[in-house]
Order: C-alpha cells, then structure tokens, then sequence
C-alpha cells in the first residue's frame, strides 16, 4: 500500500540584498544542491545596480528592485515591498546585506519570519565596521551570527553563530575574508533548519 506521507511544499523564501549578493548564492547553491526545505521565490533589493539582481535573473529568479528614492517616504517604500512579498506568496524573509533598517511596523507584519546574517558574534558589534572594531578592540574571537529580526538594530534572538581566533596582525580585510567564509557555510544550514521547522507545523 501506498503510505500516506503529507506533501511537503518547499518554504518560499525572499533573498533581500543591496550588493554583492555573496550569500544569497551560498543560498542558492544549497538550494541547488538538493534536499533543501526552502526555495527562493523573488531577491529584492533597494540598490538597483545591486550584483546581486543580476545573479538572481540568470537562475531565472524573479527580482525586485526598489530604489528608496523612488519613493515618498519610507513607509511607502515598505509597503511596496510588502506588496512584492505578497504577490510572491512569501514565507519567510532572508536578509543578505540588505542595508536598510526595516521598521517596526514592517518586522511586526512578518514576525518571526526574516532571518538575517551579521559578521559578528552578537551582541558585540551589531551595526557597521565589524572586523575592524574587533581588531582594534583585541578581541580573540570573532565570527557571524544569524538571528531573528527584531525591531532593534542586529538583537533579534540569536539562531546560531560560527566562531574563529583572530590571528596576531590580522587586517580587517583578512578577517572579513575569513568570516564571509563562515558566513556561506552557516547561513544555507541555519536556513534549512529554521524552515524545516516552519514546515513540521504546517
Ligand atoms: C555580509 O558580511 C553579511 O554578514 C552582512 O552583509 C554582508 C553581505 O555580503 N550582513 P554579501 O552581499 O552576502 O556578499
């Protein structure tokens, strides 16, 4: 007899970058890979010129670009987004390099459900310059870490975070080099585990 094992429909995720788009194919790539619970359905960015978007269209993702400029305010700009979300059927929000603060009012709508990646071992260093605050700082460890969005600036609960030893007369360009790295093996994983969850209560 046949077992009756529910259909697992993949989570439909939206890749939000404003640049290079590194992890967003760390992503793709697991994606691609097979066995992954999640698929990217739409990458938007702020950044129009974004590499990112460019990557996107040649695997034949659908994109959406919205220029902050092209619009009156930020809650407008915000709305369009969520509109774009919407249309798209998304479930869940990954943030790569998006360098934009979302609003509360944006995080409530989708709470729970955007993840982000920070080059940090949260909660030292949230905001910009990570590798070189750290290195002047002397600190012997640094990392990445992916969390949850909340309304603050990088505090949301924390999913997971990848550590390493700074090494003596690091530049902060080595160091950031080195964390990417990390960055393109944690976030594919945490992603995963975060949506075969989400899929388990469906
Ligand atoms: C990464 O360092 C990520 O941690 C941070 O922004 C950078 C994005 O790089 N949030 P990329 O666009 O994924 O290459």
């Amino acid at each position: 007899m046949m077992s009756a094992e529910p259909v697992r429909l993949a989570v439909r995720l939206a890749v939000l970058l404003s640049g290079r788009g590194s992890n967003f194919e760390a992503v793709l790539a697991a994606q691609s890979a097979g066995d992954f619970p999640a698929q990217i359905v739409l990458v938007g960015s702020d950044n129009v010129n974004a590499a990112g978007l460019q990557t996107a269209r040649l695997a034949g993702i659908a994109t959406t670009a919205l220029a902050r400029s092209d619009f009156g305010s930020k809650q407008e700009h915000e709305t369009a987004l969520h509109s774009a979300l919407e249309a798209h059927d998304v479930e869940v929000v990954v943030l790569a390099g998006y360098m934009r603060l979302l609003s509360a009012d944006f995080i409530a709508r989708w709470e729970n459900r955007i993840v982000n990646i920070h080059p940090s071992l949260l909660p030292a260093y949230p905001g910009l310059d990570t590798h070189a605050r750290a290195i002047a700082d002397g600190a012997e460890l640094h990392g990445c870490t992916v969390h949850l969005v909340d309304a603050g600036m990088d505090t949301g609960p924390i999913l997971a975070q990848s550590q390493l030893t700074v090494s003596p007369g690091e530049t902060p360009e080595a160091l950031a080099a080195r964390v990417l790295k990390m960055e393109h093996r944690l976030y594919p994983k945490v992603i995963a585990d975060f949506c075969e969850r989400l899929r388990a209560t469906r």
